[in-house]
């Protein structure tokens, strides 16, 4: 009767492990209070974009030449992440909730737009974490637009 209880209790816990690999979820990530201000656009937001995000995500690109980034989801500028900061932090954030690391995805171009011909620069845990962190307060400072 242990030996099936064990069992039992070894499967629910693998079925666990193989579901928390899956879907996009949200991280849970909350900005400190007050906000810290070390994370900005400027010396975070824009240089991770550009490094990991709009050889696709970008306003520049005409839909055949997105690799199938959806249209509407532009991370050239601040107001293109803050459109999405949800789905950003879903796809590529860490956070207490969720480890995302559905993008970037694996393939990716040498230019902005062009053909799929080398392996996506991947962000290290930490700028995951640091992503999460700088959606969650710069989706709550004072913007102009
Ligand atoms: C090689 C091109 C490419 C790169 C680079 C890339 N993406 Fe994507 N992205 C896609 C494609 C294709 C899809 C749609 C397919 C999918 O949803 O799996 C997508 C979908 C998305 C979505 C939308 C999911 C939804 O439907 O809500 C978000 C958000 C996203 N990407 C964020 C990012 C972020 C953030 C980065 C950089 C860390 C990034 N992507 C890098 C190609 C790319």
């Amino acid at each position: 009767m242990r030996l099936v209880v064990t069992l039992l209790l070894l499967h629910l816990l693998l079925l666990l492990a193989a579901c928390t690999g899956g879907s996009p979820t949200s991280t849970g990530t909350v900005c400190p209070d007050p906000d810290p201000g070390t994370l900005t656009y400027d010396n975070f937001g824009k240089p991770f974009m550009e490094k990991y995000c709009t050889w696709c995500h970008n306003s520049t690109l005409t839909r055949s030449k997105r690799n199938g980034a959806p249209l509407y989801h532009d991370f050239d500028s601040l107001m293109g992440v803050l459109q999405t900061p949800d789905h950003i932090d879903q796809q590529t954030g860490i956070g207490p909730e969720a480890s995302n690391d559905f993008m970037p995805p694996e393939r990716c171009p040498s230019e902005p737009g062009g053909a799929l011909v080398v392996s996506c620069a991947k962000p290290t845990d930490e700028e995951r974490r640091q992503l999460a962190e700088w959606i969650a307060c710069e989706r709550n400072r004072p913007h102009t637009f």
